[in-house]
This record gives C-alpha cells, structure tokens and sequence, in this order.
C-alpha cells in the first residue's frame, strides 16, 4: 500500500508535527552523524512491526533504542541490584559520558515493558544517544523512546542523506526528516557490556572502549568469519548472519596491484565498471548507491591494510556488501 511521505524540516514547527506522528504510531526517518534511522515508536509493538515490514527486515533482527538524555536509559533497562549488574552500570556510566551522544551502541537487559518486537524476541535492549540536535529534540517531543533500524531496503547500502531514505522507502513510510548528511557514514559500534565484546565495529574502537574503562574490549568472533547459511546459526548480533549493504552492480575485491588490469579486461568485454582505492567510513556507501544510479554492472574495490580499528570497522562493511567476493 503506498502512502504520501512528507519531507519535514528541522525547524521546530517541523519536529514537533513529525514527533506527533511518531507518538501515535507512525513511521519518520530521521539523521543521526553515523546513518539516517527509520524512527517508530520502541514502546509500540504495532509501530516496530511496522518498520520491519517497510523494510523488508527479517522480525528477528532486533532494533536500536534511540534515547535524548541519560535518564531515559531506566525506561527501557532493569533496575540494575545484584553485582554483575552493578558494574554494568559503572561501565555505562563512564562510557555515556565519553562518548555519548555518538556513534556507541550499547545493550542491556531488557524491561518487560520494552516489547519483544522490538528486541527481535531477545531478552536484551540496544540503547544509542545520536548526536544529532534535530534527532534529540524529535525524540523528546515525541514523548517516547525511538526504535531506528538504518532507514534502507534490507539488503541495500545504509543511507547517509535523506535523499537515499526517499529513493530506497518513499510511500512506504510517514515520513523523513531532510537533515544533514551523515558525518559518520557507517553505523554504530554495538558493545556486548556483559562480555566487553564488540558485536559491530565501528567509529568506536575497542582501544577507546578500552581506555575509558580499563576494561579488555575483545571482538565478537564471528567478525573474523564469512556469516554462514544454515538457518540454526545464531550469532550474538543477529544482524550479522543477513546479506547487508549490496549494491545491485556484482562487487569485488581486489589487490591493488590486479586493479587497472581488472577494470581494462571487464571494460574490454563491454562492462560498466566502477571502482574504489581507498574506501573510507564517510563515503563508502554513498559511493555504492552512486554507481547503482550509474548502472554499473561491476564495481571493484582494493582492500585496506590490516591491523588498524577503523580500518577493520570499514572493511567489515567492504566484505559484506561484496558478498565476501575476493580474488587473489
Ligand atoms: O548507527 C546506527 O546504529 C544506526 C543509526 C540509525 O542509529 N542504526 C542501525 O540499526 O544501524 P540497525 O537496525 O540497522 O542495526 C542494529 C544492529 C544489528 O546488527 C542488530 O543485530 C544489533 O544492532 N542489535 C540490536 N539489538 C541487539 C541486542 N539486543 N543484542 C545484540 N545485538 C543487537
Ligand atoms: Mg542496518
């Protein structure tokens, strides 16, 4: 079913009709400074199914929490009583006051009146204080808390402007917020604080998890693996077993020396071909889409080095969307 969505602005008169909407069960995109989120109402198991379905997400792929302040937090978590809990709350702390609002996902166990649908059946919520001004006030207007899956086709490139939300969900959402493009580019790092492990990695590394704990930051293991196919398998971060960020071109990855002699062969056999050198957090998916408009038929893309964070949150987006494609 297709319906008219509205293009709001940041002014206030703007947020304030777009915070009513979601206050009573719409679906409005919004920016944050890493991707543009489909917000809906996280108390409203009816709003979160919503999403899913404008989407075409899987329902157990669970969402993040958007929240304005830091006292929002005890609407959606526990009351935190016995020790391990405790010192969860230590390690929030310090790390909502370093880093947030930002790129930092971090999950909790989950309230009873936080819906299932919303946490894709898990017992656990994934809370994020985005550092957008206009997103911030959005959420404290509209009086409840924000579910923001990246507002994309499941599948596609995350969207960094609002422009690639309208292609990818117009008539399919109420509506979308048009700030800023997305400063950030790829979406946030998601923290596991029970184990101190990184789930997603992101803008946020482990060394400045690290650093403002104390604590030892480790990878989820799964990072390391191409995502299997069998349907009992059931990573720690459910997104990470879905195909993510595909362009509709086929993608590879290549070494930099095989790249000119790549291109001219595929060239030479009447390919569109596009590529990229050096692929970095702020441009990457935008440049996927980019090529898309462009009817590329294949797109290359030369590998960072290893052995830096950033580099690995960056690659991590490289070989998913490249279907884990990589010629020697
Ligand atoms: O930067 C971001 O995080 C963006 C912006 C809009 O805030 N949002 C975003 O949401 O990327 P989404 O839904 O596309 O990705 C959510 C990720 C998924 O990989 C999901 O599996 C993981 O967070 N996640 C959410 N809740 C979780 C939970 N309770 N336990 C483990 N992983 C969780
Ligand atoms: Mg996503």
């Amino acid at each position: 079913m297709s319906k008219e969505t509205y293009i709001y602005t940041t002014s206030e008169e703007d947020l304030k009709a777009a915070a009513k909407v979601l206050s009573e069960g719409g679906l409005v995109a919004f920016p944050t400074e890493t991707v543009y989120g489909l917000g809906a109402d996280a108390f409203d198991p009816g709003a979160a199914k919503k999403a899913y379905a404008a989407k075409g997400r899987p329902s157990d792929n669970p969402l993040i929490v958007h929240i304005a302040k830091f006292g929002d937090l005890k609407r959606l978590t526990a009351v935190f009583d016995d020790e391990k809990e405790k010192r969860m709350q230590r390690l929030a702390e310090k790390l909502s006051e370093a880093f947030w609002p930002g790129p930092l996902t971090m999950i909790f166990p989950k309230r009873d009146e936080v819906p299932y649908e919303t946490t894709g059946g898990l017992g656990t919520v994934a809370v994020r204080m985005p550092a957008s001004d206009a997103t911030l006030k959005l959420i404290e207007y509209s009086g409840t808390l924000l579910a923001g899956p990246s507002a994309n086709i499941s599948g596609r490139p995350s969207p960094t402007s609002w422009l690639h939300v309208r292609y990818d969900l117009d008539g399919k959402i109420d509506g979308i917020i048009a700030g800023d493009p997305c400063e950030g580019g790829i979406e946030s790092t998601v923290l596991d604080l029970r184990t101190m492990t990184v789930l997603r990695p992101g803008l946020i590394t482990p060394e400045m998890i690290s650093a403002v704990t104390g604590e030892e930051v480790t990878y989820d293991k799964a990072l390391f693996e191409k995502p299997s196919e069998d349907p009992d398998y059931h990573p720690m971060a459910p997104g990470q077993k879905y195909r993510h960020y595909a362009p509709k071109a086929e993608m590879r990855i290549v070494p930099e020396e095989k790249l000119e002699a790549r291109v001219s062969e595929e060239r030479a056999k009447g390919k569109k071909v596009g590529f990229i050198k050096k692929p970095d957090a702020k441009s990457f998916f935008a440049k996927l889409r980019e090529f898309d408009a462009q009817g590329m038929d294949i797109i290359f893309v030369v590998p960072l080095p290893e052995g830096d964070s950033l580099s690995f949150s960056v690659m991590n987006r490289v070989l998913k969307s490249a279907g884990y494609n990589i010629e020697k």
